[in-house]
């Protein structure tokens, strides 16, 4: 057992929330809704919130509790205890690893605020264009230099906290710069819908248009709904280990899962009304909120400081996601007998080498595309390769195993135990549904639509024979 737990639900809530709210809200949301076409992608992510990652959060936040270890420890323990394979503690060793190849890039992306504190601070958004906004952010890419030390600074943040041990350092910042930033973005939301484009940006973001949706999107739009709850990561298991035992963990649940939401649609909303008013474009990519912001901020009244505010509470939001991310890995090293110190320490070190790689792929290496030979993969550099294998394979892949582990190989009466009332609902859907939809959307992305309707086909054939 740790010695400490959260001093209270709430105090978890915030952790969680902390872990959950972060880059994947206001950075990704945006821009993966604005690649993918808007109404029917967020549709779909709303989806897998709700049926593939509420249960999945509950699952690993009991898995946690059960075991109170780190990831891996728990995946071992919980499956000793369940009589099952030893195997199972695969399940924590991926979830670990790819919280940590997350974190190598999460970092870099996260330094990209600190310049931007800088410019915010120094009036350099004053009346700026969207062209020289770009532009800015284009500087800011081709410099290897200036991305290096600002992922390097953020790292040494990173480690920091996690050497002190999350339960005192997380909290009070979690508690109340959570709530800052949600008020911020209502302003930006109320400063947005006077641009005249706030009636577009509902239609965009809420009226679905299918055929603007692809298989691709979907798998998009699966995997961001895990790496928005911090899920198949091992960081909701490790924050679970130290959740007291008398908590909800399904209400709980459910809190988490509507804040981190609630503040991806409200970034939505900021965001979209800025790029149709600027005529910029919705599909912009990773740079999105970086160069539609600061235009947007330029022409407010009071601007540079609500820019200031902004990115600071956005660089405290990744802070406290990526705190999170390396509980995974430092958790584990301490049951090993590593002191949390050095744990963090050399965690931090060695995603931090990591990160340069991405850090090159935004310059030198932006041509760079190892996986060139697969069409589908023909134009994605080392840091695209890394978004997508954690997101759109690992994640999903951890999910359905930790769905098929707590559905059909862990005792009923162990999970309702921990679930209470909400079983009922919940082990129908981790047990049958989630499963499905996730071998759904692998076999649909593997094999496309035809793949599909020969399943479909041989399901049906073998039902008749
Ligand atoms: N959920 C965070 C975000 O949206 C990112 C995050 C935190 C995360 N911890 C994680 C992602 C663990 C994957 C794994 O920014």
């Amino acid at each position: 057992m740790p010695t400490t737990l959260w001093s209270s639900r709430f105090v978890f809530i915030m952790a969680a929330v902390g872990s959950a709210v972060g880059l994947g809200n206001i950075w990704k949301f945006p821009y993966i809704t604005g690649e993918n076409g808007g109404g029917a992608f967020v549709l779909v992510y709303l989806a897998c919130i709700a049926i593939i990652g509420l249960p999945l959060m509950m699952s690993e936040v009991m898995l946690g509790r059960r075991g109170r270890k780190s990831p891996i420890g728990t995946m071992a323990a919980v499956a000793n205890d369940e009589g099952r394979s030893k195997q199972w503690v695969g399940v924590g060793i991926m979830a670990t690893l790819a919280a940590f190849i997350i974190l190598s890039f999460y970092s870099v992306i996260a330094g990209w605020t600190m310049p931007y504190i800088l410019s915010a601070l120094k009036g350099e958004f004053s009346d700026i264009s969207a062209d020289n906004s770009g532009a800015l952010f284009g500087q800011l890419l081709a410099s290897p230099g200036q991305l290096l030390v600002w992922h390097s600074a953020f790292m040494v943040m990173t480690v920091l906290v996690s050497a002190g041990g999350v339960r005192h350092g997380l909290e009070r910042a979690v508690t109340k710069l959570m709530p800052a930033l949600f008020v911020l973005l209502l302003i930006l939301v109320g400063y947005a819908s006077t641009t005249g484009h706030f009636a577009q940006t509902l239609t965009f973001l809420f009226k679905p248009d299918f055929t603007a949706l692809t298989a691709e999107g979907v798998l998009t739009a699966l995997g961001h709904a895990f790496f928005t709850l911090s899920l198949a990561s091992g960081a909701m298991m490790a924050y679970g280990a130290y959740l007291p035992q008398h908590v909800s963990i399904a209400r709980t649940a459910v809190v988490v899962a509507i804040m981190d939401t609630g503040v991806a649609l409200l970034a939505g909303l900021a965001i979209f009304p800025i790029v149709f008013a600027n005529g910029l474009a919705a599909g912009e990519g990773p740079g999105l909120i970086f160069v539609t912001l600061p235009v947007a901020f330029g022409q407010m009244p009071g601007g540079g400081f609500f820019a200031t505010l902004f990115f600071v509470l956005l660089l405290f939001a990744a802070w406290t996601s990526s705190i999170s991310m390396l509980e995974s890995l430092v958790s584990y090293l301490n049951e090993k007998g590593i002191s949390r110190v050095k744990a963090a320490i050399g965690g931090g070190i060695a995603a931090w080498l990591l990160g340069i790689t991405t850090v090159l792929s935004l310059n030198v290496w932006s041509e760079v595309t190892p996986l060139a030979m697969f069409s589908r993969f023909e134009s994605k550099t080392l840091f695209d390769l890394y978004d997508y294998l954690t997101a759109n394979i690992m994640m999903p892949l951890g999910a359905l195993f930790i769905a098929l582990f707590v559905g059909w190989k862990m005792q009923a009466t162990h999970s309702r135990t921990e679930l209470g009332a909400w079983h009922k609902v919940w082990f129908p859907i981790v047990r049958y549904l989630t499963p499905l939809a996730l071998l759904t959307v692998f076999a649909f992305n593997i094999w496309g639509l035809a793949g599909l309707e020969a399943a479909w086909h041989w399901l049906t054939a073998s039902g008749q024979g």
